[in-house]
């Protein structure tokens, strides 16, 4: 950060943008990497990205953060919400094809807690119907489904670096674009609608207005803060690592006596440590947790409420029960998780949740 406030270039899309974007293409296989002021401005991108029109329905888990819906709301989407599986939040890929009409354009993927959505399901469905893909990756750094990186399956990925996630840069995020045909119009729209990225590579000689777009792209200060943080991935990622596996081995005996459910990690999928939470058997058991582990000092939280039964979206939802998502809804709580907490802070945690 000093080295960018010293060089006097802090607007965007100089040295550290450009270091953290190669950083992204090189290390997962983006075609196209783009920073962002937030996950939800990459999203907004992608929905711009995907063409939608009054009409267009797309389909978006219920049991998601706001923006992975409202940025395509924004471009007049009808959402179409989708249930969860039952023992894991991601989209439940079984009753998908349920949901698609002539009118689907777009279906979102959320991999909760950076762990993978079963992509070669979601993308044989989307390929049958000619559907796009969005990943909402905003959890999902440096996580893997059989080994391909999340955010590089989908035709486009949208991540997040506010301060909650593995990588921080206060906020912030990053648009993946996979299916080159979005790469040049991405550069546009990244640019309040000119073809900047061109006349700075020197193919036209001056830049124009040519489409709609915004200023997505974040100053300087926030890619080099990013950029210190992308040095330290594997440090970061390591201990995350540490401290959820310690979680996972003092509360595994309390998910085997049927106290709570803790998270399951399938085959297919790799967990890149971001969230540890546990699953209560219902809404009174929660509140009671929370409330214990408010009392001895621990902050543990609840997570997303149901988005087809949000005041904003209520009456417009087609009226479908999502049974699972209320329950993620009614009956998860996120532990404290962050880079600085200690093992010793987890063994403490724990031993509140065991008495
Ligand atoms: C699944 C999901 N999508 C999108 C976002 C929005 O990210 P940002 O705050 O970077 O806009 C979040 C934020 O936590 C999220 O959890």
């Amino acid at each position: 950060m000093y080295q960018a406030v010293y060089s006097g270039k802090i607007s965007g899309n100089g040295v550290f943008t450009k270091k953290c974007q190669n950083f992204f293409e090189e290390k997962y296989g983006f075609k196209k990497a783009l920073l962002t002021t937030s996950c939800t401005d990459a999203l907004e991108m992608c929905a711009i990205l995907c063409n939608i029109s009054p009409g267009d329905e797309v389909i978006v888990p219920s049991y998601t953060f706001v923006s992975s819906a409202v940025a395509f709301v924004r471009q007049s989407a009808k959402i179409v919400f989708a249930d969860s599986y039952p023992d894991n939040p991601n989209i439940d890929p079984e009753k998908l094809e349920t949901l698609i009409t002539p009118m689907t354009k777009v279906i979102v993927v959320v991999h909760y807690a950076g762990v993978a959505c079963d992509m070669d399901k979601i993308m044989k469905i989307a390929n049958k119907y000619n559907i796009l893909v969005v990943e909402d990756a905003a959890q999902a750094i440096d996580s893997y489904y059989k080994g391909r990186p999340l955010g590089s399956i989908g035709h486009m990925a949208a991540f997040s670096f506010h301060e909650t996630k593995n990588v921080i840069s206060g906020e912030g995020g990053l648009i993946a674009i996979n299916d080159e045909r979005f790469i040049h119009r991405a550069e546009i729209i990244w640019e309040k609608g000119t073809n900047r990225a061109e006349f700075f590579r020197g193919e036209v000689n001056k830049y124009s207005w040519v489409d709609i777009g915004s200023s997505f792209l974040p100053s300087e200060i926030v890619a080099a803060f990013l950029w210190a943080q992308l040095e330290n991935l594997d440090m970061i990622q390591a201990k995350r690592k540490v401290l959820w596996d310690a979680y996972y081995k003092l509360l595994k005996p309390l998910a085997d006596i049927g106290m709570f459910k803790i998270p399951i990690v399938p085959d297919y999928a790799t967990n890149n440590a971001h969230m540890f939470y546990v699953v209560c058997n219902n809404l009174e058991g929660r509140t009671a947790l929370i409330d214990k582990l408010k009392i001895d000092g621990v902050g543990a939280v609840f997570h997303y409420l149901s988005l087809h039964s949000s005041p904003y979206y209520l009456d417009k939802h087609d009226g479908r029960e999502l049974p699972n998502c209320d329950m993620f809804a009614d009956c998860l709580i996120r532990l404290p998780m962050f880079y600085e907490l200690g093992i010793e802070d987890v063994n403490q945690i724990c031993n509140i949740i065991v008495k």
